[in-house]
């Protein structure tokens, strides 16, 4: 309850005024003075409701789905039996509890270190219509258990559709609470933009935490594709106890149509979802002229027709712009090489995580420093990419919450809070941003933002 009085709520209303007023149009940059607990909450407890494992024998666990392919019209089936192999089915149809067909996908296990994962399964349901509920069940018996989706609407000119976004979740008592915020949003589907578990925070990478992280998305991630994106978290790398391969349980765990869009690694990868076209790419995977990612990037931007996707997404974890002190200039490599692309092929909007916070910069560009003309410094034009970092899931290492000063000219918004965000795509010119802090209501908005189409206007 506030106990502000009047004569308190109009000085705050001035200071707000003055504080906007001072700024030039272009540098209109707003630090957020939002009060919270800076301290990271905990992991849930390994029994925690929300995380534990089930107690049935071999019951389906950690259930979650991802697009399969560049269209829409396919969906990977992802999950966990942690006794035997099983059937390996999924029965689907469009009524449910009435199911004409199946399909039956891959099952294996991986080991890390001392640890040995359960059987994971991946079935890819193709054939899909377009914007069609489809219930689906694994498991027989009496641990089976159904589930449904929703197939995204075909892309076109004017689709409406709301995504999600996501990143840096891990599994604490904050990353519960950005989950259920969500959970009570319009999203259709996650734009993930990577660190998930964050299982390499515990001794040996304890991998058992990437199983309690796949049980607390799958209220979510069961139902509407979560397109992942891989950050550092993800890396797993622990040569000193044998484990040399990046990667590995993320890519164990989590399957992405990356070979439906030409491209040769699952950490990079393109899709088709109702209006936009989604891009997603590697932080840590080599991306200099040459390389497999940088090949793909190009060939990946020149297949997209702006009159089919009108609009233009990439999700990255490394931010390109970034003014708060954690991890600045992390992304400046991968900037120099493809911000000229970005620019060129007008993406719309660049997601990305990594810092622990929220900023949203206005339309921005750098692509006419080289190196002797002294033109380094960004310039806010609108028909450039606007950048969102939003790496504030509310994992255990806490909030960024030093900020660089003065803020950059374009840098329009940043807060340390946790909290998520929602991209309402309208209709081929405009869709509306809006970043919800888990310490309010889902239907508040702690910064909102009309993103123009930059191809269409
Ligand atoms: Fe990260």
């Amino acid at each position: 309850m506030s106990t502000m009085g009047s004569s308190s709520r109009a000085i705050v209303c001035l200071c707000a005024i003055l504080m906007l007023s001072s700024a030039s149009p272009n540098s209109a940059g707003i630090t957020s003075r939002y009060v919270r607990k800076l301290a990271a909450s905990e992991d849930l407890p390994e029994d925690n409701a929300h995380v534990k494992a089930p107690e049935e024998y071999n019951a389906p666990q950690q259930v979650h789905i991802h697009q399969g392919d560049y269209e829409g019209t396919a969906v990977i089936v992802s999950w966990v039996t942690q006794d035997e192999p099983g059937d390996g089915k999924v029965l689907y149809g469009q009524a449910q509890g009435n199911y004409t067909t199946f399909v039956i996908g891959e099952a294996y296990s991986y080991s890390f270190y001392n640890y040995t994962s359960g059987f994971i399964h991946h079935a890819v349901i193709s054939g899909l219509q377009f914007d069609t509920r489809y219930f689906y069940a694994i498991g027989s018996g009496n641990v089976s258990r159904e589930f449904w989706f929703i197939t995204p609407p075909e892309s076109k000119l004017d689709t409406s559709y709301t995504f999600g976004v996501i990143g840096d979740l891990g599994q604490t008592f904050d990353s519960l609470s950005t989950l259920e915020h969500y959970m009570n949003s319009s999203g259709q589907s996650v734009l993930f933009v990577g660190d998930l578990s964050y299982a390499d925070t515990y001794p040996f990478h304890n991998n058992i935490r990437w199983d309690t992280w796949s049980r607390l998305i799958e209220p979510s991630a069961a139902f509407q594709p979560w397109i992942l994106t891989a950050g550092n978290h993800e890396l797993d790398f622990l040569p000193e106890f044998g484990e040399t391969i990046p990667f590995k349980p993320y890519t164990h765990r989590f399957h992405t149509p990356f070979r439906s869009s030409n491209s040769t690694s699952p950490l990079w990868y393109s899709i088709k979802r109702g209006p936009a076209t989604i891009i997603v790419l590697s932080s840590y995977s080599a991306f200099g002229k040459y390389t497999p990612q940088y090949k793909w990037l190009l060939a990946a931007l020149r297949r997209v027709d702006r009159n089919v996707t009108p609009w233009l997404i990439v999700l990255m974890h490394t931010p390109l712009y970034n003014s708060n002190s954690d991890h600045y200039y992390e992304g400046e490599p991968m900037r120099v090489i493809f911000e000229q692309f970005l620019v060129e092929y007008k993406v719309d909007v660049v997601f990305a995580g990594h810092v622990h916070a929220y900023e949203r910069t206005h339309p921005v560009s750098n692509v006419q420093y080289d190196i002797v003309n002294g033109q380094c410094n960004p310039l806010v034009a609108e028909s450039s990419p606007v950048y969102i970092v939003i790496g504030d899931g509310g994992n255990i290492e806490g909030l960024s919450a030093e900020s660089t000063r003065p803020q950059a000219d374009y840098s329009a918004f940043r807060e340390a809070s946790f909290g998520h965000g929602i991209l309402d795509i309208q209709n081929h010119t405009h869709a509306f941003f809006t970043w919800h802090r888990n310490q309010d209501g889902e239907k508040v908005a702690a910064d909102s933002a009309i993103i123009s189409n930059k191809f269409w206007s």
